[in-house]
């Protein structure tokens, strides 16, 4: 879609009714939490259960694997490290595409032996297998898809770009107290409404704006509240015997993320790689995201009993990782082969692009630290 042309309306969007239909069934009124679930997930119609191609220059957005194969490659080398402590077992959730799968079973080869992929979505699932299967052919037969999770696991869990598609809460802190934002119908569209905040909701916006005073003047301090990862961090917790997750998205610790300036949140949602102010615009045919909340991420691991292993930017992680070896190794001399590769790795490290923004954290259980990823570039402590 060219810069500039204009959108669908929301009544000519996939999950349009589907979010019609759950508010008239909710009084009137649904969370943003239930309503970013239905726009993403609602089955056939959400945005990456509804068939759409949503990856690279004819998608919506590109994950660091579409950039270069020395993302998997050089992540393969922290997963290597993590399965010789625990198992040749590997999970990864969310493989979008499948092409960090087929670049992590060819870097990995042998030291894995079991690749299980969650995936919410079926389009999706039939995309990876396509992909495996020509791109990582030796190892297909390895690889697998659950539709629950494990009652016990040792190995590597992997979930690239995934904490941020799960369905947040959007949060009002005013002085006149916390107000849950939510989703009403308005003419052939939706729109906000807020209401007080109750329950879990209320009680972590509470604790938030304890430890970061929100809000931080008179007027109302917007942003989300992440609970399904928080959940999906205990779940991990609940089965991890031995091994670690790693885990890799854009996001900061608390106090960036709570940052007084910030108070407009971190929604956003991708259309054709136009960003989208509106997330509620396009239900089904837009991704929307929020920043991943890395603080509260860790404090749910380790309140669960995992060990925080290590936090750092995407920059330090890969460098730790040997990524400048790798460039040197995979272009062997080559000019013409290092320049385009170079390139590419510019892309992932640069902090005006990946680097900095986008983090890496890895909790586990019954694994020694430091891990080779974050040896020098450790930033636990900002967490
Ligand atoms: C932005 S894509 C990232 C894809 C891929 N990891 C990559 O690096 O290219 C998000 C992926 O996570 C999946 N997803 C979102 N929430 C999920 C969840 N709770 N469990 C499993 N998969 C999920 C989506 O269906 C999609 O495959």
């Amino acid at each position: 879609m060219p810069p500039g042309a204009p959108l669908p309306a929301a009544s000519e969007c996939p999950a349009y009714a589907d979010v019609r239909e759950a508010i008239h069934a909710g009084g009137g009124w649904i969370s943003f939490a239930r309503y970013m679930d239905l726009a993403l997930f609602a089955p056939g119609v959400g945005y990456y259960t509804g068939g759409q191609r949503q990856f690279g220059s004819a998608g919506d957005f590109v994950t660091a694997s579409g950039i270069s194969g020395l993302f998997g490659a050089c992540l393969a080398r922290q997963v290597a490290q993590v399965l010789e402590a625990s198992a040749p077992a590997v999970i990864e959730f969310g493989a979008g595409n499948g092409r960090l799968a087929a670049d992590l079973l060819n870097a990995l080869g042998d030291r894995v032996q079991r690749y299980e992929i969650v995936e919410l979505s079926p389009a999706l699932r039939a995309l990876q297998a396509a992909t495996i299967r020509d791109g990582a052919p030796a190892f297909a037969a390895r690889v697998g898809w659950r539709d629950t999770l494990p009652q016990a696991f040792r190995g590597c869990i992997v979930a690239n770009e995934v904490l941020d598609a799960m369905p947040v809460h959007l949060m009002a802190w005013t002085a006149g107290g916390i107000f849950e934002r939510g989703v009403i119908c308005e003419g052939d569209g939706f729109a906000y409404a807020d209401r007080p905040a109750e329950g879990e909701c209320a009680a972590a916006a509470r604790a938030l704006a304890s430890r970061h005073a929100l809000p931080p003047a008179d007027l109302p301090y917007i942003s989300e509240l992440n609970l399904a990862s928080r959940g999906w961090m205990r779940s991990l917790a609940g089965f991890m015997e031995r091994g670690a997750a790693l885990l890799i998205d854009y996001g900061f610790p608390a106090r960036e993320y709570y940052h007084p300036q910030r108070d407009r949140g971190t929604l956003i949602g991708h259309f054709r790689h136009r960003t989208l102010e509106d997330v509620l615009a396009l239900p089904g045919l837009a991704d929307i995201t929020a920043h991943v909340d890395f603080s509260s991420l860790a404090d749910a691991g380790c309140d669960a009993g995992l060990d925080l292993l290590g936090y750092a930017s995407q920059a330090g992680f890969l460098i730790d990782c040997g990524i400048t070896d790798l460039l040197a190794a995979t272009s062997a001399g080559d000019a013409r082969a290092y320049l385009p590769l170079a390139n590419q790795a510019n892309r992932l490290l640069s902090s005006a692009e990946m680097g900095e923004l986008f983090k890496v954290m890895a909790v586990g259980r019954g694994i020694a630290d430091p891990l080779l990823g974050f040896a020098r570039c450790d930033r636990r402590h900002a967490l």
